[in-house]
């Protein structure tokens, strides 16, 4: 029998989002139905309600969350009914070109459920990166749920499904931080504080937080930021050479997606040093930079997509850390909220005074 839960839809470029009735199908072959316990709201949601990510409205929004699993489907051995999992938009195929060279994390051709989950009427919803947990009851591929330790609570476990995760990735995974390394971190909302929280948990020896509000770079210092800058009455790039030796930092990470936080995070890098992207771009912005200096500065400019975790290698672990009091993970959790106040957390997004509300069910 289908479910009938509330889920938070988004209908139209730059609409509120509303409330709806959503019907979940049984989980067919390879799915799971998840009871969602909790989920983040992150940017991306709002990329995705803004049309900044493709137009196919309505979308059903949510993709940070941890739950228990309710149903599987005929031929899934990963999880069973009870299971304890955090959900995760990367469920990777094990066949792809990239999985084949033994790199998964970079996986062509990751998994989402089959069938559909609706409106009342019929209407087919697009679930944002393939999950849309803001929903009592989820349908997912079986392989975007990764079990991991009930004893973190799921307000704080969620948010390893997105935007911590791809902050602490974007530092440990993508930009191989390590002991010693200098650090900054352009962005200092739930994605560039995860970074810093994740340089922090590597050994960076000095991490600078570069943001526009102090709001976010008092957070920032919390999570292992040595150095803070607002880069509304500081030059940034200066202020990180200045703080690194008159170099510029090992790594900078840029989580904004704007181009001239990207310059900024370009220049503010030393010689052969990495610049990760892990901030999301719009379709019209465009990059320029001069071509001497991409080619003469050496280094890495890499991208993140969601930290390059391998979500079976990185949650658990992840979870095991926060555990143990080594990973502050419930700094992030700003508020909690219900199911028809995402609209609400958006606004507090914009105007940023929170770093992750997260929706509880
Ligand atoms: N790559 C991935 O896998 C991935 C995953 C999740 C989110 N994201 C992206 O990461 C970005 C950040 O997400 P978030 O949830 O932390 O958003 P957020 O809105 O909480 O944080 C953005 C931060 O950037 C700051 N900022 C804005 N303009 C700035 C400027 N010019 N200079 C310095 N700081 C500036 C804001 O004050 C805010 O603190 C978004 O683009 C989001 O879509 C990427
Ligand atoms: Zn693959
Ligand atoms: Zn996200």
């Amino acid at each position: 029998m289908p479910y009938e839960v509330q889920g938070v839809v988004a209908r139209g470029k730059g609409e509120a989002v509303t409330l709806e009735t959503v019907v979940v199908p049984d989980p067919g072959p390879g799915e799971a139905v998840v009871n969602v316990q909790a989920c983040g709201v992150c940017h991306t949601d709002l990329h995705y309600r803004e049309g900044g990510i493709n137009d196919d409205f309505p979308f059903l929004l949510g993709h940070e969350a941890a739950g228990v699993v309710e149903a599987v489907g005929p031929g899934v051995t990963e999880v069973e009914p009870g299971d304890y999992v955090i959900l995760n938009w990367r469920a990777v195929c094990g066949q792809c070109r990239a999985c084949l060279r033994g790199r998964p994390w970079y996986c062509f051709n990751t998994h989402n459920a089959t069938q559909k989950m609706t409106l009342a009427d019929g209407t087919a919803l697009s679930p944002a990166l393939g999950i849309g947990a803001f929903l009592e009851k989820t349908l997912v591929a079986a392989g975007q749920c990764t079990k991991v330790n009930p004893a973190a609570k799921p307000a704080v476990a969620g948010l390893l499904g997105c935007g911590v995760m791809a902050g602490l990735g974007a530092a440990i995974n993508t930009g191989g931080v390590t002991r010693g390394d200098t650090v900054a971190v352009i962005g200092c909302g739930g994605v560039g504080n995860a970074a810093i929280a994740g340089a922090h948990l590597a050994g960076a020896r000095t991490i600078v937080a570069v943001d526009v509000d102090d709001r976010k770079l008092e957070w920032a210092r919390g999570f292992g930021a040595t150095h803070t800058v607002n880069s509304r009455e500081t030059d940034p790039v200066e202020a990180v050479r200045e703080l690194t030796g008159g170099f510029g930092a090992d790594v900078v990470i840029e989580a904004v997606g704007r181009p001239e936080t990207y310059k900024q995070a370009f220049y503010a890098r030393d010689l052969a040093g990495t610049v990760v992207l892990v901030g999301v771009p719009t379709p019209e912005m465009q990059l320029e930079l001069p071509l001497l200096d991409v080619f003469g500065r050496g280094g890495a400019l890499k991208s993140s997509w969601y930290g390059d975790c391998l979500p079976s290698r990185d949650f658990p672990m992840l979870i095991d850390l926060y555990l143990q009091g080594r990973l502050d993970l419930d700094g992030f959790v700003s508020e909690t909220i219900g199911l028809d106040q995402v609209e609400e957390a958006f606004g507090k997004m914009h105007r940023g005074e929170v770093l992750r509300s997260v929706v509880v069910l």
